[in-house]
């Protein structure tokens, strides 16, 4: 599926892009790392707002530069976070991940020491999707 080395490459990324959280309010950080096809890695981190809901994911952030930089084919993300169990994308992340990537997208995820690594593809993560061949 990925090389080892790739998948530890993203990890360490995402581990890094973790500590640039900025979370006062749930106190669980996170970070993301993302691999285009082209070679590109952006990194990326969940930041918190007072008001709650304009609150983004480190994935989203990831994603959001990456296409802001008119890069938009990907190969798999690594994500981290700061609790005992795997950082599991939450649902809004999946649905972007449905825009842009194909089934086969790699998602990499761990815990906080990084003891535990998961790895799925978007096919597993959101079968069924809604996306963009619905409304070609
Ligand atoms: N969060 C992420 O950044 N990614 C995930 O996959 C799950 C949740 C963030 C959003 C919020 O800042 C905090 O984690 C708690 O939900």
């Amino acid at each position: 599926m990925m090389e080892q080395e790739q998948k530890d490459l993203l990890l360490k990324l995402a581990r890094e892009a973790r500590d640039h959280s900025y979370s006062p309010y749930s106190h669980y950080s996170v970070g993301a790392a993302l691999l285009t096809k082209d070679g590109r890695i952006y990194q990326g981190c969940n930041i918190e707002n007072a008001s709650f809901t304009p609150t983004i994911c480190a994935e989203r952030t990831a994603f959001f530069k990456a296409i802001f930089d008119g890069v938009r084919d990907y190969s798999a993300i690594a994500v981290i976070g700061s609790g005992d169990l795997p950082a599991y994308p939450c649902g809004v992340c999946r649905q972007v991940m449905a825009e842009f990537c194909d089934g086969d997208f790699v998602i990499i995820t761990s815990n906080r020491d990084g003891s535990e690594v998961v790895t799925e593809t978007l096919d597993q993560m959101l079968p069924h999707r809604f996306g963009p061949k619905d409304l070609a």
